[in-house]
């Protein structure tokens, strides 16, 4: 199981059409799907909340509770579904969240974490894995994150995906928790120092996989696991074409834009055949031509078109064409 790149868990974003693009950029990326809420799995829509294509493999179910029981019939729906990984989420501050006792807060509570992975692994051979923060609030970071993963680790939690800042409950929104509590990397690199044996994947500011790779062995003689990427994949996701060499070796011909564009049309296809409404999917694909030329007219013809035409693919292959004639123009 690999997590030397992985590309993060974003509610509203990483849907499983944002995945199948992702998945162009990336033979090899761990996707991680939305957060979702082990109640929903059990009681809601199975198949829209987990329904994946096949070429999302490796892909990690991330699922909040706090409720051993609950959290383990969820993972077990999810394994049955096929995904590759559970992934808890001990990282979401938001307000909705903490009601339900669960994300970051449970930073505060590792023994019942445990207690919920340990339930959850004596029904599932899938790893379960966490994501959480260095800490919450007024917590000493350096303790917290060491007692927390000292105590999930003895459940068999053996993956560790550290968003590498606090989150602060009371008073900063999500958005602002992901910008304001200042980055640590040497608290993660500290427990790595300490488990050599355990997986710890950085998370958290990284902007190319350039720049992860860099991070994951910039300290002398420890070698992190991996990096997650989010934000950045979300707004230029052309950024990580090279992911698949720097990271795994694999130098296979790397698709360009326009081929990426081209594949989506018949995407789109199929999923105006399942009545999917074309923005879904286009959505994702707004950061596309980021710093390129025409990027501005390719982002505004589809924010406009795409939810007016919800049933016309066409409009992904007009889009292309604006900006290639744009481009052709401007050349
Ligand atoms: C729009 C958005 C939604 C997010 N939703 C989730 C989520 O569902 N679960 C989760 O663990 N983290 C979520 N996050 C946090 C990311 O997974 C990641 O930890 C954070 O953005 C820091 O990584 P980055 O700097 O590479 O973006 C979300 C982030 C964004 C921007």
């Amino acid at each position: 199981m690999s997590h030397k790149f992985c590309i993060a868990p974003m509610i509203d974003v990483t849907n499983r059409h944002c995945r199948f693009f992702f998945r162009k950029f990336s033979k090899h990326a761990r996707l991680y799907t939305e957060m979702v809420v082990a109640d929903s799995i059990i009681y809601g829509d199975k198949d829209f909340l987990l329904g994946f294509d096949e070429v999302e493999h490796p892909v990690a179910l991330q699922i909040a509770g706090s409720d051993p029981l609950t959290l383990t019939k969820a993972a077990l729906i999810g394994e049955q579904y096929g995904y590759d990984e559970i992934n808890l989420n001990i990282g979401c501050p938001s307000k909705r969240v903490q009601a339900g006792n669960f994300g970051a807060c449970l930073m505060a509570h590792p023994k019942l974490v445990a207690e919920c992975v340990e339930r959850i692994k004596e029904k599932i051979k899938i790893p379960v894995t966490i994501k959480c923060r260095i800490g919450i609030d007024d917590h000493n970071p350096d303790e917290m994150l060491t007692e927390f993963v000292e105590t999930t680790k003895n459940a068999g939690v053996s993956t560790y995906i550290i968003h590498a800042r606090k989150a602060m409950l009371d008073g900063l929104d999500p958005k602002q928790n992901r910008e304001i509590p200042p980055l640590d990397y040497d608290i993660v690199r500290m427990i790595k120092r300490k488990w050599p044996e355990l997986n710890i994947i950085l998370n958290g500011g990284i902007l190319s996989p350039y720049e992860g790779k860099k991070e994951i062995s910039k300290s002398k003689g420890i070698e992190l696991d991996g990096v997650m990427l989010g934000r950045a994949v979300q707004e230029n996701p052309y950024s990580i074409i090279d992911v698949d060499k720097i990271f795994f070796n694999d130098d296979k011909k790397l698709p360009s834009r326009i081929e990426i564009v081209e594949e989506m049309i018949s995407y789109l296809e199929i999923c105006v055949k399942n009545n999917v409404p074309i923005n879904i999917v286009t959505q994702n694909m707004f950061g596309l031509f980021h710093g390129c030329r025409g990027a501005k007219l390719w982002r505004s013809y589809l924010s406009h078109e795409a939810p007016r035409r919800r049933d016309d693919p066409k409009v992904l292959k007009e889009a292309l064409n604006q900006i290639i004639s744009f481009q052709n123009q401007a050349a």
